[in-house]
């Protein structure tokens, strides 16, 4: 019997076609999840890194998997080592991979095996402008979101920047699936409020899965 079996699939909404929100899917596994987390971050320090344009991210970041999402001036890229440490990224904690494959399955993509997790850090005003996710070899492959600590306000678009975008309020568990027809949404974060949670104090982490190599 799995855990993520018990979850009741009313708590499942679809977004648009392809897109899925499963309110409170991590909350379940939180407490390993988030001694993972602890050594996850312990390995592979969270970091601001810089756009190739040159401006530094108010998203502090960092990465556990095979593969890395990295930028610098050179470009977006994902990478097996990290570039802080010059070895390799920790390895996925198997209640990241269990959580994220359990999510993808509920939101219909049977198949899902990261091997990438990227690890966002927002504090008060940290934001992630719309953007789409493209330095995946795979478009095939959904993307799996999770919104641990202060709840912050998801932005889900079109396929064009200037696209209307719906405003989503993300609490800690939910977890936000995109894929097929939705998977080249540009998508992004309002500036985070101030807030307080008990575990992740004035902090929102979010743990992106991807399928990257
Ligand atoms: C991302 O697009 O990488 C982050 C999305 C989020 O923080 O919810
Ligand atoms: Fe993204």
């Amino acid at each position: 019997m799995d855990l993520f079996d018990e979850i009741d699939e009313s708590q499942s909404l679809k977004l648009a076609e392809g897109s899925t929100l499963l309110r409170g899917f991590a909350l379940c596994e939180q407490a390993t999840m988030l001694k993972d987390l602890h050594a996850v971050v312990t390995l592979a320090p969270f970091r601001h890194m810089v756009t190739p344009g040159g401006f530094t991210m108010s998203v502090a970041m960092t990465n556990c998997g095979d593969l890395g999402w990295v930028t610098d001036k050179k470009g977006y890229r994902y990478d097996a080592l990290d570039p802080l440490t010059g070895k390799p990224w920790p390895a996925m904690p198997a209640s990241f991979m269990a959580l994220a494959r359990a999510a993808a399955k509920l939101a219909g993509y049977s198949e899902f095996t990261p091997d990438a997790c990227l690890i966002n850090r927002y504090q008060v005003g940290a934001r992630m402008s719309l953007h789409q996710d493209k330095n995946e070899r795979d478009f095939n492959q959904p993307i799996v979101s999770v919104s641990l600590g202060v709840s912050a306000v998801f932005q889900l678009g079109g396929f064009e920047r200037a696209d209307k975008a719906v405003k989503l309020p993300l609490y800690h568990g939910d977890v936000v699936v995109w894929g097929g027809d939705s998977r080249l949404r540009y998508h992004g974060v309002l500036p985070l409020k101030v807030s307080h949670h008990p575990a992740f104090g004035e902090y929102r982490i979010n743990l992106t899965f991807r399928k990257a190599g």
